[in-house]
């Protein structure tokens, strides 16, 4: 039986990438690994955590001791690390807790596996990146996997330099790795401090829809279970060494996508329609706000045969119906540090 450790499957994507393989590999042993922080949620994965192939491991990528003792004892065949701090706002906020979760983790955890792994003999660290890493783009041209690393948030720069120490264990210990790098999801679980679910989230409540700047900056969004199944095609497919780009040929300003949103939530709410669009507020941009992400990700739909299965205004309907489906979910989310997180963020802007 393969021994496959899944790190931050208790997070947005994480837990999508947990319930495809536990559910996908019933001769697969899945160990989930997270250290349940704000962002973490055992609601996520409710559904499997009774299955005979899932052990769940609550514990810190940070603590040294516990990542080689679980290591030894497990002897993985192959890891995919998802755990991380992941919103840029508080990357701005606090960068050094990037610094510590992103980086020096990911490097503690590279070390356990260096450490243990007798030889590097079918095993895998597979890391999941952003396309963050390479920077803003102007209104033209796509991130290629061979587009220069530049960075330009706390997050980022962290995430980069993760991506640096992978490739880096690579080149200097020959330990066989590979990397992806997608752009921004969306989809069930997700964490209401990113824009849709924020959004969901304030107009269920007749809040303030807060949009940075002049809401023209751009992102590629992509249904987050269509990012698991890249996953999954990369981890039994990838060529080892090499980076993937996901994306989703789906490009967005984002006042175009709160207003699509808005309309999806008067008919879901059966609101009068522009009732929410009332509530869009623009407020002080992010500080070095990205103006663009866009992803070629031709090389993965070549090489693998992956690409995306969901329309956007499908994804974004299958989005709204499942939080409007589970509000003790957001309720519970919502309730404790987030307001105080939520009055924070906006009370200066
Ligand atoms: P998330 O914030 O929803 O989840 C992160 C998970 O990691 C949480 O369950 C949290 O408890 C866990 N975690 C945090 N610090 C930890 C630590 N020190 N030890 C163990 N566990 C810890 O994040 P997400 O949006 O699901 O992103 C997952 C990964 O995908 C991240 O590496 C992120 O950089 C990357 N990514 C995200 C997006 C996106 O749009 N959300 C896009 C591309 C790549
Ligand atoms: P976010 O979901 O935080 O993802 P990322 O910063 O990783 O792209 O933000 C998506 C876009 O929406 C980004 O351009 C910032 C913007 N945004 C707002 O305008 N208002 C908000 O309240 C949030 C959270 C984001």
């Amino acid at each position: 039986m393969k021994k496959v450790l899944i790190t931050g499957g208790a997070g947005f994507i994480g837990s999508h990438v947990v319930r495809l393989f536990v559910n996908k590999y019933p001769d697969y042993h899945i160990f989930n690994l997270d250290a349940l922080t704000y962002a973490g949620n055992l609601e996520n994965i409710e559904d499997i955590e009774d299955k005979p192939n899932y052990t769940f491991v609550k514990a810190d990528i940070n603590d040294e001791k516990a990542m080689l003792n679980l290591f030894e004892k497990e002897a993985f065949d192959g890891v995919i690390h998802l755990a991380a701090e992941s919103h840029v706002d508080r990357s701005i906020e606090d960068p050094l807790a990037f610094l510590k979760t992103n980086i020096m983790g990911t490097v503690n955890l590279l070390n356990a596996a260096r450490k243990t792994w007798k030889n590097f003999d079918d095993k895998l660290f597979y890391h999941i990146s952003t396309d963050e890493v390479y920077g803003s783009l102007g209104e033209t041209g796509f991130f290629l996997e061979t587009t220069s690393y530049d960075p330009k948030s706390p997050y980022s720069a962290s995430k980069a330099s993760s991506d640096h120490f992978v490739r880096a264990y690579q080149n200097t210990y020959g330990m066989p790795v590979v990397i992806s790098n997608c752009s921004n999801n969306y989809g069930p679980n997700q964490f209401p401090e990113k824009l849709i679910p924020l959004c969901i989230n304030n107009i269920q409540n007749n809040r303030p829809l807060p949009i940075y700047g002049k809401g023209e900056n751009i992102r590629d969004w992509l249904y987050v279970v269509d990012h698991a199944r890249a996953i999954d095609v990369i981890f039994h497919s990838g060529r080892v060494g090499e980076t993937y780009n996901i994306g989703g040929f789906n490009e967005w300003s984002n006042i175009d996508l709160v207003k699509e949103l808005c309309k999806v939530m008067d008919e879901k709410l059966g609101r009068p329609k522009g009732t929410s669009e009332k509530l869009i507020t623009y407020v002080t941009d992010r500080a070095g706000h990205d103006l663009r992400y866009a992803i070629d990700a031709t090389k993965i739909k070549d090489e693998l045969g992956w690409e995306p299965s969901l329309q956007f205004e499908e994804g974004l309907r299958k989005t709204v119906d499942w939080y409007l489906e589970n509000e003790a979910w957001l309720k519970n989310i919502t309730s404790g540090d987030y307001q105080n997180y939520y009055n924070k963020l906006y009370q200066d802007r």
